[in-house]
C-alpha cells in the first residue's frame, strides 16, 4: 500500500473515504491524455471534448451535451438557461444544488429556489403538487424542479422510477433537471438504463470525476437549443476552456470503461454499512438502505469518530452536524476497505 503523506498529515497505509472525488487518474486516463487530439474548444474545434459530449449525449438519450469543468458549474450553467430572475425554482431540502453550492442559484441565476421534503432520498410528490398549485395560484409557476440521483445525503439513495414519472407528469409545463453527479452509480445499482432515468428530465448532469475516476470534468445533456444557451452560459461563468481535450480524454476513458466497476463500490459499501451497523446497531444505520457508494450515519461525536479513523490511517467525512459520511471508489480496495473495517469496529 503507498505511503502518502504530504497533504493529509498522516502517515502510514491511508485508506480515504472522505469521497469519491479523491481518486486518482488511471494510467489508462493517463495515457489517453498524453496522447489527446486537440483544439481550442471555444472554436468548438476539440475534437476529444465534442467526442465525450457526444457519447454522453447518447448514454443519456439526449440531443446535446457539454462539457464543463465540475458538477456545480454544470447545475448552475442549467439553472441559468432554464431560469429568469425572480422564477420559482423547486429542489430537495437537503439537495446539492440549494445547500452546497455556495448559494450559487441566487447570485447566478436570482432564482427562488422552494424546498421540498427529500427524506429518504425521494422527493415529496404531494408537496411539490401543493406548491405548484401555491405558485400558479401567486402568478409565479414553479420554472424547474430539480431531482438529485442518486441523493448524496440520504446515503447515495438512487432515484425511484415511479417517483420520477410522477414528478414528470406532475410538471407538465415545467422543466426537470437531473443532478446525476453519480447518475451512474443508480444505474448500476439497479440496472436501469441512464437513458431510462434521464427520460424523466429535459436536461441531466453527470460527473466523470466522482466514481468514475476521470480527474476532472462534468457533463450538462440536453435539447440542442438548451444546450446552444448553455453554451453561452457556460462562458458567462468563466467555464469555456482551450484545449480541454487533454481532460476529456479521460473522461472518454471513464465513461467507456469504468461504470460497471461502480458495483465493487457498492459492494464495499455495503461492507462498510455492516460493520457500522454491527458496532453501533441497526437503528444508527440499517445496512440494507446502502445500495450504491455512500454511507452516512449519525454520531453524538463525530470528531471523536473521525479522529480515531485517522489515527488508524482512515480518512472520513462530514456533510451535515452530527453525521459521518464514509464513500467508497477506486482507490480503495480490499485491503484498504479490511483497515476501514477493523478501525470502525474499534471506534467510540
Ligand atoms: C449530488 C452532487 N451534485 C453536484 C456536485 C458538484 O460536483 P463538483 O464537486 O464537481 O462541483 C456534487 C459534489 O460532490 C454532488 O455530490
Amino acid at each position: 500500500m503507498e505511503l502518502m503523506k504530504s497533504y493529509t498529515g498522516v502517515s502510514g497505509p491511508l485508506v480515504d473515504l472522505r469521497s469519491d472525488t479523491v481518486t486518482r487518474p488511471t494510467a489508462e486516463m493517463r495515457s489517453a491524455m498524453a496522447n489527446a487530439d486537440v483544439g481550442d474548444d471555444r472554436y468548438r474545434e476539440d475534437p476529444t471534448v465534442r467526442e465525450l459530449e457526444e457519447e454522453y449525449a447518447s448514454i443519456v438519450g439526449k440531443e446535446a451535451a457539454l462539457f464543463v469543468p465540475s458538477g456545480t458549474m454544470a447545475n448552475q450553467v442549467a439553472m441559468r438557461t432554464w431560469t429568469s430572475p425572480g422564477d420559482v425554482v423547486l429542489a430537495g431540502e437537503r439537495q446539492h444544488v440549494l445547500q452546497y453550492e455556495r448559494m450559487g442559484s441566487a447570485i447566478n441565476s436570482s432564482v427562488q429556489i422552494v424546498p421540498i421534503r427529500d427524506r429518504g432520498g425521494q422527493l415529496d410528490v404531494l408537496e411539490l403538487v401543493r406548491q405548484r398549485e401555491l405558485f400558479n395560484f401567486l402568478g409565479s409557476p414553479v420554472k424547474v424542479v430539480c431531482v438529485e440521483n442518486t441523493h448524496m445525503p440520504s446515503g447515495g439513495v438512487p432515484a425511484d422510477l415511479e417517483v420520477l414519472e410522477e414528478i414528470r407528469t406532475s410538471f407538465p409545463g415545467a422543466k426537470v433537471h437531473m443532478d446525476g453527479a453519480r447518475l451512474f452509480n443508480a444505474a448500476v445499482a439497479n440496472a436501469v438504463d441512464p437513458s431510462l432515468y434521464a427520460s424523466y428530465a429535459d436536461s441531466v448532469m453527470s460527473c466523470v470525476s466522482k466514481g468514475l475516476g476521470a480527474p476532472v470534468g462534468s457533463l450538462l445533456a440536453g435539447p440542442k437549443d438548451f444546450i446552444e444557451e448553455a453554451w453561452v452560459e457556460r462562458a458567462i461563468l468563466g467555464g469555456q476552456m482551450r484545449q480541454a481535450g487533454i481532460l476529456a480524454a479521460a473522461g472518454l476513458v471513464a465513461l467507456r470503461g469504468m461504470r460497471e466497476r461502480l458495483s465493487e463500490d457498492h459492494e464495499r459499501a455495503k461492507r462498510v454499512a455492516i460493520a457500522i451497523a454491527e458496532r453501533y446497531g441497526t437503528e444508527c444505520l440499517d445496512p440494507e438502505t446502502v445500495t450504491t457508494n455512500i454511507v452516512i450515519f449519525p454520531h453524538p461525536e463525530v470528531d471523536k469518530f473521525l479522529t480515531h479513523l485517522r489515527e488508524n490511517g482512515v480518512l472520513g467525512g462530514s456533510v451535515a452536524p452530527g453525521y459521518v459520511r464514509l464513500v467508497t471508489h477506486l482507490d480503495v480496495g480490499d485491503d484498504q476497505l479490511d483497515l476501514a473495517l477493523k478501525a470502525i469496529a474499534e471506534a467510540p
